[in-house]
């Protein structure tokens, strides 16, 4: 299976850039997911590796061979790049049982009664739907639907599989299952994977590596877990995650080495980094980000650094919303907990991963812990 290569990729459509400029090297095997908000170029992207969209300017390789370039004015058709796609409105063949629905596209390519009979037989054993072949897409469940739509389109081997919200017509306990699924295939068939979605829990829990996009701009191409705990940008760190990452606006007041005190209204907090990949010096306007469940609440200690404001306790874990004077944090405890609104308490830092951007670039300067200073 073929790694893929996009080199400064860009789709203009009139005046909208809808794809700018992308580089991105999909390896062998890779589980890429594009994310991003709606409109921010992710179909876009994911026609023009299929070939179903001409790029305005750039390059793209699949398995060692140019598909596209417009240097050198080559522009294979989706039919020549070996590619399988998958798109939202899946559309089975009505007329067409199952079987007939996943062999229809090897007898176009001239396989052999016998073979296709052994693929299809594969596909539906893969994707567990065997014992339906015989029936019409019409008497399938929607989950059973989208099963065949996938062996369908697994059928002729194809050395990519290409996915545009593949599940967003799913219900969400069946989306769920599909997902556990489609995770489990890609590890069967060792296929290079590209799948569009908008949904963040998607695109992480799937994700070898998560490609997230704004207006065509890309943020970060990095494993779920990275994009989560080390967010290049304020963007990213906001968009993922649910809930929210805590933003407090802050200015540096003093630099000490590895330390930074950080002056938020009404809160001074001291910043201990283990990472800083941005200068930093007194003065500077900044943002300091908190991911709610890197915040800990402590009834038992008798202090009153916080006054809870409102609870949602929902069994496995307990969203927050905690003020320290005027500045609201969202909190997040896990278990079976509950605090009285109005009460007053302890509030605490205890990870050593807070971040911190520059409130002018909206870029990450840096990681580490925090405490409060007096
Ligand atoms: N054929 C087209 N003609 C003109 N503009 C287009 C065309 N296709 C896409 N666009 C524009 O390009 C931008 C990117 O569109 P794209 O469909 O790639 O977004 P997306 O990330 O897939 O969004 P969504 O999550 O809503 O599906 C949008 O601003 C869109 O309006
Ligand atoms: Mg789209």
């Amino acid at each position: 299976m073929p790694e893929i290569i996009l080199k400064n990729l860009t789709k203009t459509f009139g005046s909208v850039k809808a794809v700018d400029n992308l580089d991105l090297t999909i390896e062998d095997r890779d589980f890429v997911t594009l994310l991003g908000p709606s409109g921010c170029g992710k179909t876009t992207t994911l026609r023009m590796i299929s070939g179903l969209e001409t790029p305005t300017v750039g390059e793209i390789i699949i398995g060692g061979r140019v598909v596209f370039s417009s240097e050198k004015q080559i522009n294979l058709s989706p039919d020549k790049r070996d590619v399988g796609l998958l798109f939202q409105n899946y559309a089975l063949w009505p007329h067409m049982t199952v079987y007939q629905n996943i062999s229809f596209g090897l007898e176009n390519m001239k396989w052999s009664k016998e073979e296709i009979r052994k693929r299809v037989k594969e596909m539906g054993d893969l994707v567990k739907i065997s014992d339906l072949l015989d029936r019409y897409p019409s008497e399938l469940s929607g989950g059973q639907q989208q099963r065949v739509a996938i062996a369908r389109t697994l059928a002729p081997n194809p050395k990519v599989l290409l996915m545009d919200e593949p599940l967003s017509n799913l219900d969400a306990k069946l989306r769920m299952e599909m997902r556990a699924e489609l995770k489990r295939l890609h590890r069967e068939i060792e296929s290079t994977v590209v799948y569009v979605t908008h949904d963040q829990l998607e695109a992480m829990t799937l994700a070898t590596k998560v490609c997230l996009l704004e207006e065509g701009v890309l943020q970060q191409y990095a494993p779920p877990l990275v994009i989560y705990d080390q967010p290049s940008n304020i963007f990213v760190g906001d968009f993922i995650g649910n809930p929210s990452m805590n933003f407090v606006d802050a200015r540096v007041n003093e630099v000490d080495g590895d330390k930074a005190t950080l002056e938020a209204s009404e809160i001074t907090l001291e910043m201990d980094f283990r990472s800083r990949e941005g200068e930093l010096k007194s003065g500077d306007e900044v943002i300091i980000g908190l991911r709610p469940e890197d915040i800990a609440l402590n009834p038992e200690s008798g202090a009153n650094t916080c006054t809870i404001y409102s609870t949602l306790p929902s069994g496995m874990e307990t969203v927050v919303r905690a003020k320290i004077r005027n500045t609201m944090f969202s909190i997040v405890a896990f278990g079976r907990v509950d605090f009285d609104v109005d009460s007053k308490m302890e509030i605490s830092f205890p990870s050593r991963n807070y971040l911190l951007f520059d409130k002018a670039t909206k870029k990450k300067l840096g990681a580490g812990s925090l405490k409060f200073r007096d």
